[in-house]
């Protein structure tokens, strides 16, 4: 008799908002989950939130060398078929790491068919070119990058991880303003329709998810021309591998 293999899906950020959504969604779906949570008491909390518990994964994804632990808690784990880089920040000294750095990372050392990756509207108002990449301090220590130069980064990390990264869907997606810790309780857009479209992202078993692609409420939608600008997808690349010394790809 066949077998069909069940998806199993990281979800990155799962304390609160969209992550814990998203992995409650994941759940109802029938997939397996790993639940990503900044310290490993708070996924108790989670557990209590969603009626069981769930695997998880640990790390502080501002901290370099805790992001390459998670990935190595995930292979333990024996690996997954997606990621949802959902964990985010707007705080100006940590958008770099948490925000770009950390799902570069975890793309690259982390085998999986699917990427989705938590964009942002937002992601317009960036002020990063390709000639303003080697103004950015790669390390992180100084803050030169805004939340909108982050969300501007990692689309393009998306569209670049889909042209290197041959076999493997990478998809970003604009969730709308939700009512969130972040987004704050006057946020205007639909909470249920903000995490809709990673989940369907991530389980790929529509055809229209084998894509590359910028997505909002499950359309396609066009990004800034500068993350279709291949010039400036290679420069991020090659900024973010000099930086981490780790290749993608
Ligand atoms: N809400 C919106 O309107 C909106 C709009 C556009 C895009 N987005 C994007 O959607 C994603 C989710 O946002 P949200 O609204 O759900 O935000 P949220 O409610 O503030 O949740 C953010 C999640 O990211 C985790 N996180 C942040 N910094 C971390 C770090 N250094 N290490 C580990 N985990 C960390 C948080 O964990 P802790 O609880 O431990 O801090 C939390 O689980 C983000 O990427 C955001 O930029 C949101």
């Amino acid at each position: 008799m066949e077998t069909t293999a069940v998806t199993r899906v990281l979800v990155t950020g799962t304390s609160a908002g969209l992550g814990l959504s998203a992995l409650g969604h994941l759940l109802d779906a029938g997939a397996q989950v790993v639940a990503h949570v900044r310290r490993a008491e708070q996924l108790d909390a989670v557990g209590r939130t969603l009626g069981t518990d769930v695997p998880g994964v640990f790390g502080d994804l501002a901290d370099r060398e805790q992001v390459r632990d998670v990935a190595e808690q995930v292979a333990r784990l024996g690996g997954v078929d997606a990621i949802i880089h959902n964990a985010g920040t707007m705080d100006e000294s940590l958008v770099l790491d948490v925000n770009v750095i950390a799902p570069y990372l975890l793309t690259a050392l982390i085998p999986a068919q699917r990427h989705v990756y938590l964009s942002s509207g937002m992601h317009r108002g960036a002020r990063l070119n390709t000639t303003r990449l080697a103004e950015v301090d790669w390390t992180g220590a100084r803050p030169t990058v805004s939340y909108s130069d982050s969300k501007l980064l990692v689309t393009a990390l998306a569209a670049a991880a889909g042209r290197m990264l041959p076999g493997t869907w990478t998809n970003a997606v604009d969730p709308g303003w939700v009512p969130t810790r972040m987004g704050g309780s006057c946020a205007p857009d639909d909470l249920e329709a903000g995490h809709r479209t990673q989940v369907w992202l991530a389980l790929g078993e529509d055809p229209r998810t084998l894509a590359n692609a910028y997505w909002y409420h499950l359309s396609v939608q066009e990004p800034d021309r500068r993350v279709k600008d291949t010039e400036f997808q290679d420069g991020v690349i090659a900024a973010l591998e000099q930086a981490t010394q780790t290749h993608l790809g």
